[in-house]
């Protein structure tokens, strides 16, 4: 392996007499600094050296598996090599490099670092943008989230709604949801408790491109009519919900995240319907490295497919934050504001607490 990346440090000299000279220093750069202060613990090849040789227990991070590498954005290592371990929850272990190496130097030897994982197919977890709380993400994801809902109408709903989505291969995820709550009956004046109407759905990354900073997936839901309809859980209906999502990173951490869909009815009397979710939000951090707050605006379109129905539209202003040092725990709270057709529809509390647990486990990283 070192000596690949000898011969290959060679051609790359040989080539920046020829080519754009910066790019190709950088890597050259990178690649000895690794080298210097980073292969005695990581080791050379980027899977981490054999306990005997480090003489410490702590396990490493292996930069050759990609499902794991892919996922770690730039920023989160650049925070995790320049104030060292502790920064994110990791072990002290991990040095601090910030008053050694530039951060020139630091994105280089990441750019070294990057090229342990191979495989390309896995999209970059830069993707991996704060999630909306309506609008599905491009990118496939590790994590359960718990979404909560209360209605300020008559029904005085509280849905809870866990969702489970596991990650398939490079580009794939399986999705299951549950909801449940309580609700006023709307034929009696019974409140009621209930299960709403289950979903399971796939997703599959189709396309993503770091460099133009975009990302397009496609994927679909099946919801069953487990709710009680007559209770106003659940539709009564079978419905398929095909959809795309697409996210565009925006200069200064910011994001565009969209998502088009169908709703189509197998089963049962609901209508069909076309939906559009269109989101814009940006990351701000405390200091250079802390906690990641992330505004974000939504906006929901719908519309029954039946000749002259209107457009609904919905607002929904949100604030995403981080929970703990990892950053691994997030909670975001929004309010959805009906903007059209107005005519009992109320405002909604929307929220959601996000347990990315690829990164550790709920209680890890405080
Ligand atoms: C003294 C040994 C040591 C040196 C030197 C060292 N590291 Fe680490 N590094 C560790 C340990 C140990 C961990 C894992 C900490 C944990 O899991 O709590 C770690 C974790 C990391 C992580 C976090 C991975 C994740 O889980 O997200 C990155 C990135 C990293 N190191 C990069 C580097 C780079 C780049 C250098 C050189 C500039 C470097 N390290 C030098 C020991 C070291």
């Amino acid at each position: 392996m070192q000596t690949h990346f000898k011969y290959l440090a060679v051609l790359l000299c040989i080539s920046c007499l020829f080519l754009s000279r910066s790019a190709s220093a950088d890597q050259i750069d990178g690649a000895r600094l690794y080298e210097q202060a980073c292969a005695a613990c990581h080791g050379s090849d980027g899977r981490g050296r054999s306990v005997e040789d480090r003489g410490f227990e702590l396990e490493l991070p292996d930069f050759t598996d990609c499902e794991f590498a892919s996922r770690e954005p730039d920023p989160d290592w650049h925070a995790v090599i320049h104030e060292g371990g502790p920064v994110r929850a990791f072990d002290r272990m991990m040095p601090a490099f910030g008053d050694a190496l530039t951060d020139e130097q630091i994105y280089a030897i990441l750019g070294h670092v990057r090229t342990f994982c191979t495989n390309d197919d896995w999209p970059r977890g830069e993707f991996n943008v704060p999630k909306p709380l309506f609008t599905e993400k491009a990118f496939p994801e590790d994590e359960t989230v718990f979404n909560v809902r209360l209605d300020t109408d008559d029904s005085k709903a509280v849905i809870i709604e866990p969702v489970y989505e596991k990650r398939f291969g490079p580009r794939g995820m399986v999705e299951v949801k549950v909801p449940f709550g309580r609700r006023e009956s709307p034929r009696d004046d019974n409140a009621n408790l209930g299960f709403g109407d289950l979903g399971l759905g796939y997703k599959y990354a189709l396309y993503h491109n770091l460099a133009r900073g975009n990302a397009f997936s496609i994927g679909g839901e099946v919801i069953l009519p487990t709710g009680e309809e007559e209770d106003g859980f659940g539709s009564g209906s079978t419905k398929l919900e095909p959809y795309a999502a697409f996210v565009q990173l925006l200069p200064g951490d910011a994001f565009l995240q969209a998502q088009v869909l169908g709703e189509i009815a197998v089963s049962g009397d609901s209508e069909d319907e076309a939906a559009a979710r269109v989101v814009l939000g940006r990351t701000y951090s405390e200091g250079e490295f802390g906690r990641a707050w992330s505004p974000m605006v939504e906006v929901l379109a719908s519309r029954e497919l039946v000749s002259g129905s209107d457009v609904t539209l919905d607002l929904v202003p949100q604030m995403q934050v981080a929970l703990n040092t990892r950053q691994h725990i997030l909670l975001n709270v929004g309010v959805r504001f009906p903007v059209t057709n107005r005519q009992g529809r109320k405002s909604q509390i929307v929220m959601y607490l996000l347990w990315d647990w690829f990164d550790g486990g709920f209680r890890d990283g405080w």
